[in-house]
């Protein structure tokens, strides 16, 4: 068993570096460099999952962690919802860490459910307790669960429990605030936002209150935005490959945004049609 999961506030996202659901060689070293920036920058948490890039964003991500101190830094993976029986499980995480080159995952994650199955399955949870038991993985998550999939999946821990759910949770669709984010907070289990720049569209210029908040603070829409999630406890993973989007993602941390603004900005939950890939 390792100590209390301690996540920063802010981490890199890394889908498309390496491919989204096929493999793109074509920007590997551009990624590691971006990756490798963000560390200098003080960012310390890799987001990835066996799915992103077919693996190849795993190898990207052991690549970029080459020289640092691996204590130094936390990654989280997830297994894919195709692999969920207990075998698979295990086979899963020993590709992740083979790809990612290192001998631990801090935090491993059950990427999602195939829409067909309601709840996690019994033999799933055994094989992360067993993945933890062993010392491959720290700490164990799921993501995109629901009250009554993190309900279920707790129930069948026995030596470990649930750290963590990374959920899609930004200023355009914020339903994660509603039930998931309470009940979390009330279990001890840390949420992670993805998403949490809506995939670019909450940096596009386009938005009057987020634009009049960045003028007040003197920040910058991005910064607003992942500000008001970091504000309230969670972790955001937002993706950049551009350096200055790195810089200027790091300003979201070390200051808050006042209660009222953010009661100001739940209003724009919904108010764009947005997008959301399942
Ligand atoms: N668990 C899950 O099911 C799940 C699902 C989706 C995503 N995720 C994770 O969450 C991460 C983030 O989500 P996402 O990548 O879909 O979307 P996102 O982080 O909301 O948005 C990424 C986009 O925003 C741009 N960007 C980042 N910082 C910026 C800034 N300061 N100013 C202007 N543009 C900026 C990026 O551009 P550049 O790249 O050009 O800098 C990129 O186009 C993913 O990468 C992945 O690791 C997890």
């Amino acid at each position: 068993m390792f100590a209390i999961m301690h996540l920063p506030l802010l981490g890199m996202g890394t889908w498309g570096m390496g491919g989204k659901f096929d493999t793109d060689e074509s920007n590997f070293d551009a990624s590691v460099e971006a990756l490798r920036f963000g560390f200098e920058q003080g960012i310390r948490l890799v987001d990835v999952a066996e799915l992103h890039g077919g693996g190849l964003t795993e190898r990207i991500v052991g690549e970029a962690i080459k020289g640092y101190t691996r204590e130094d830094i936390q990654i989280i993976s997830k297994v894919s919802r195709d692999h969920l029986k207990y075998d698979e499980v295990l086979r899963a995480a020993e590709g992740s860490l083979k790809r990612l080159d290192t001998s631990y995952i801090d935090l491993y994650m059950i990427h999602k459910l195939l829409p067909s199955v309601a709840l996690p399955d019994a033999l799933t949870l055994k094989a992360l307790e067993r993945l933890s038991a062993e010392g491959m993985v720290r700490h164990i998550g799921v993501s995109n669960f629901n009250v009554v999939q993190l309900q279920e999946a707790q129930k069948h821990l026995a030596s470990t429990t649930i750290e963590a759910n990374e959920i899609e949770y930004n200023l355009l669709f914020q339903e994660a605030g509603n039930e998931v984010a309470p009940f979390c907070k009330a279990n001890g289990i840390h949420l992670i936002a993805h998403r949490p720049l809506a995939k670019g569209m909450l940096v596009r210029g386009e938005n009057k209150l987020l634009d009049e908040l960045a003028r007040t603070y003197e920040k910058t829409p991005a910064q607003i935005s992942l500000n008001f999630i970091i504000s309230q406890g969670m972790t955001a993973i937002p993706k950049a490959s551009d350096k200055k989007h790195l810089q200027e993602n790091v300003g979201a941390l070390g200051w808050k945004l006042e209660e009222g603004d953010i009661a100001l900005l739940r209003k724009l939950d919904g108010s764009v049609p947005y997008q959301r890939i399942q």
